[in-house]
């Protein structure tokens, strides 16, 4: 009994020490945010794990995380939600209920992941793009594409352009009754990268007549060059975030400055006065 009990004592422990992260005062909900953080760091073990037995590639491991938070397309009683095809590209469309009211704004969303994992059809994801259909009363175009280790650059961004551009021809934006002076790219991390990506893209394309209006960037992943910037420095220690890249060695300490001159030494006592001459 006892050495059971020492056992479950110890593995309690164990598990607390994996699981607790310290989190900065300044966050409003530390529990979530630890456990958030410990989820990912369980998986991200797993998945290395799997693929250093050779089960499954580590990609296809965290996949499944994504999978686990897919959602069908279920309209609501303010927006319709369904899901097609651009350019054989599959979407997800959330088509507002409420009376238009005139000519509609829209939407391309692009998914974050790393290029690797994420789906229009996340539970976030598909909240987000119901909520912004809903209160702009626009369309949301939430966009899948070919994700890599799979798929090699550039087939992600000639997915989501792809999409892009079919969604932009005159007879589309009619189809849907969008304005065609008010319609956006958006992304977040890699979705981020993809949508600035777009945005620069039809600037130059002679085909595309309609272009758009806005590009909305969320924490976008637009450089790999430099990491050693201010919001970098400032999160390297934050919870769910990969760890930083090892600091650049610090600069050699300034010489130490030359040790002050001795003091010079005391004057010579006086010489004893010479005794007085014998009287
Ligand atoms: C529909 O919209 C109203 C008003 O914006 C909101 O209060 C309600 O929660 C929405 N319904 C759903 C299912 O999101």
């Amino acid at each position: 009994m006892g050495a059971r009990l020492l056992c479950l004592c110890l593995l309690t422990a164990l598990l607390g020490y994996y699981i607790y992260s310290p989190v900065p005062e300044d966050i409003a909900q530390p529990w979530t945010v630890m456990l958030a953080s410990s989820a990912l760091r369980i998986l991200g073990h797993l998945s290395e794990a799997a693929d250093v037995l050779g089960l499954k590639h580590y990609m296809e491991v965290l996949r499944l995380f994504t999978d686990a938070q897919l959602v069908p397309p279920t309209s609501d009683e303010n927006v319709t939600v369904t899901e097609t095809e651009f350019n054989g590209v599959p979407v997800r469309l959330y088509l507002p209920r409420r009376a238009p009211g005139g000519l509609r704004r829209a939407m391309v969303y692009i998914h974050g992941g790393g290029w690797c994992l994420g789906d229009a059809g996340m539970q976030g994801y598909d909240l987000m793009a119901r909520h912004i259909s809903n209160e702009l009363n626009a369309v949301v175009v939430s966009t899948n594409y070919r994700l890599a280790p799979p798929h090699h650059f550039p087939a992600q961004f000639e997915d989501v352009y792809s999409v892009t551009k079919f969604f932009l021809q005159s007879k589309v934006l009619a189809q849907y009754g969008v304005d065609p002076a008010r319609v956006c790219v958006a992304g977040d991390s890699a979705g981020g990268n993809l949508a600035a990506a777009v945005a620069q893209e039809l600037l130059e394309d002679p085909e595309v007549q309609t272009q758009l209006k806005a590009q909305v960037l969320i924490y976008p992943a637009l450089q790999a060059l430099d990491l050693d910037l201010p919001s970098y420095r400032d999160n390297a220690h934050k919870p769910a975030l990969p760890p930083p890249p090892p600091p650049p060695p610090p600069p050699p300490p300034p010489p130490p400055p030359p040790p002050p001159p001795p003091p010079p030494p005391p004057p010579p006592p006086p010489p004893p006065p010479p005794p007085p001459p014998p009287p």
